[in-house]
């Protein structure tokens, strides 16, 4: 007889159509700069048809990169793309009709997931400011909840926790055994991290990514880091070689060209307060601490605005709606210097 999982049927699932070729991108949170064209030459200077013919091999990579974290490869497994590591930690986690708890709004991919898998997903709105309420969390940890989605910092709010704060909440997690996986896909942007808990306890992953500082969101990579019997369920779901070879030769180049991290981080840093003093400058009120992207509330409507920036500027960013009392504003991914100049010069000329 032949079988669909009718989660499937109903699952609604958007795929991204625009094509990249002369737009300038600022609705993913990627870096549209992207890394130094000579660095990208070198890297790829000694590939030989040897390399691209073999299976990946993860054993060296792993290693310098858990050298890089402070750990060994037993805490760690890597992915294709943080996404894919999120999945597997639902699948092996979490149960059909299994209560899973995360953020809301939030990087949609956890509620995409739950709904694939029959999950049930309970969602956490932010405070009236875009505050998280710690207090609201806790009380979402039901007994019967299995898994805990939150973000380090918070996808799209960019706002964080404190070190008190998620210490209750694991606390919390703990005692009713519930797994705890926190989403730092912007780590970097924001230094702050709780990957010590991943570390050093156990039932708590955090996972992070290549495709955001490090701009190797092409090559997918990411990684998920637990306690070793954790990541050993978790790369029991991986496919076979799902690691690509290019982002570990890309991902190993960055982690070990001395100042590559630092050098990505101030030209994003500039980016950064350019757009923010731009800004300021022509009284644009904007929301976002921590993350690769800002909200701006506009003085017009924010989706005209996103329409005429395609059509007529050619750039892309996001509307997103009920951003505490900025209602639909407009998010907008940071990038060097040059890319906020053209985003801020094509605003000010079509918001008015
Ligand atoms: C919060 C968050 N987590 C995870 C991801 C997935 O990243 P990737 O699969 O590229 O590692 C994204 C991508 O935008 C994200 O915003």
């Amino acid at each position: 007889m032949y079988y669909l999982n009718p989660s499937l049927v109903t699952l609604n699932r958007i795929f991204d159509q625009n094509e990249r070729k002369d737009y300038l991108r600022l609705d993913l949170n990627e870096n549209p700069g992207g890394l130094p064209q000579d660095f990208i030459d070198r890297v790829l200077s000694d590939v030989t048809p040897q390399f691209v013919a073999q299976y990946p091999e993860t054993l060296h990579f792993s290693e310098v990169l858990a050298d890089y974290l402070g750990t060994d490869i037993s805490h760690l497994c890597l992915v294709n793309g943080s996404a894919e590591g999120i999945r597997y930690i639902m699948q092996a986690f979490t149960s059909p009709h299994g209560r899973v708890v995360g953020v809301v709004p939030s990087y949609f991919m956890f509620q995409i997931y739950s709904e694939m898998y029959d999950r049930d997903f309970v969602g956490v709105p932010y405070n009236e400011d875009l505050s998280m309420s710690v207090d609201r969390i806790l009380e979402a940890m039901t007994p019967e909840t299995q898994l805990l989605i939150l973000l380090n910092p918070n996808n799209p709010m960019g706002n964080v926790y404190s070190d008190e704060e998620i210490e209750s909440i694991l606390a919390e997690a703990g005692k009713k055994e519930i797994t705890v996986l926190i989403d730092e896909a912007y780590h970097y942007f924001y230094p702050k991290t709780f990957a010590k808990y991943a570390l050093q306890g156990e039932h708590v992953f955090v996972t992070r990514t290549f495709s955001k500082l490090f701009s190797l969101a092409g090559t997918r990579l990411g990684y998920v880091l637990g306690w070793p019997e954790g990541v050993r369920m978790v790369q029991k779901l991986c496919t076979p070689h799902n690691t690509n070879a290019f982002a570990m030769k890309f991902a190993e180049a960055v982690l070990t060209t001395p100042g590559m991290v630092d050098e990505l981080i101030a030209k994003f840093e500039e980016g950064r307060k350019y757009l923010i003093a731009s800004l300021d400058e022509h009284g644009y009120p904007h929301k976002g601490e921590a993350g690769n992207f800002l909200f701006i509330k506009p003085f017009t409507d924010a989706k005209t605005i996103v329409d005429r920036m395609k059509a007529e500027k050619k750039i892309l960013i996001k509307s997103y709606a009920g951003v505490g009392d900025f209602g639909t504003c407009l998010r907008v991914s940071i990038g060097e210097k040059q890319y906020m100049r053209r985003f801020t010069e094509a605003l000010y000329e079509l918001d008015r």
